[in-house]
């Protein structure tokens, strides 16, 4: 039986995400963002946040895939599963994750599109969980810091379950 424990409330996360709207509708008012989100986890997450930016945007997804540690092991290796089809040189560009782990899955996209020439390149994580940290990733715009558990809830999965919960929880065994 698993039992999954808010860690993050649908209160307290609707009060960071417009927190973080505010910050970046600052920052990219007059820039036309090309935001990308990382398929599936961060979609609820963008949904809200680029609603509470209220600013011109344009809306990009990726899906990449991490794999060779098991289920709830995050990346060995990266390959990307469905890439963009808007052109990213020139534009600025903000990415929007729901959860750095161990870096991996992020630094291989952040590589990838600071390849294409982006006048500017942004993170955007709602989590990030800095004691499993393997590679550098500097996160512009961060919700919150997690300690080491596992989180689902508010987009995130285990195993395809508990996306559709409101709250960020941790599962417990
Ligand atoms: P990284 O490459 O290790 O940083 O892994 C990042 C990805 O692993 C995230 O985008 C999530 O999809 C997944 N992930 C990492 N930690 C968790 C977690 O606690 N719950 C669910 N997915 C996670
Ligand atoms: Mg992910």
């Amino acid at each position: 039986m698993v039992e999954t424990k808010v860690l993050i409330s649908e209160q307290q996360l609707r009060e960071k995400v417009a927190e973080l709207a505010a910050t970046l509708k600052e920052d990219y008012r007059d820039k036309h963002p090309l935001i990308i989100g990382i398929l599936k986890g961060s979609f609820m997450f963008m949904a809200d946040l680029i609603r509470e930016m209220d600013i011109p945007l344009e809306v990009e997804f990726v899906n990449l895939s991490s794999y060779g540690r098991g289920a709830t092991e995050s990346a060995g290796k990266v390959k990307m599963v469905q890439g963009l089809t808007t052109p990213v040189k020139g534009r600025h560009v903000l990415v929007i994750e729901d959860i750095v782990d161990t870096g991996l899955t992020i630094r291989y996209l952040l590589d990838s599109l600071l390849k294409k020439k982006p006048a500017s390149l942004k993170l955007c994580a709602l989590l990030d969980k800095p004691s499993r940290r393997e590679i550098d990733v500097p996160i512009d715009y961060l919700g919150f810091t997690v300690a080491n558990v596992f989180v689902v809830g508010y987009g995130i999965d285990w195993d395809e379950r508990f996306r559709y919960l409101r709250d960020v929880c941790f599962v417990e065994v």
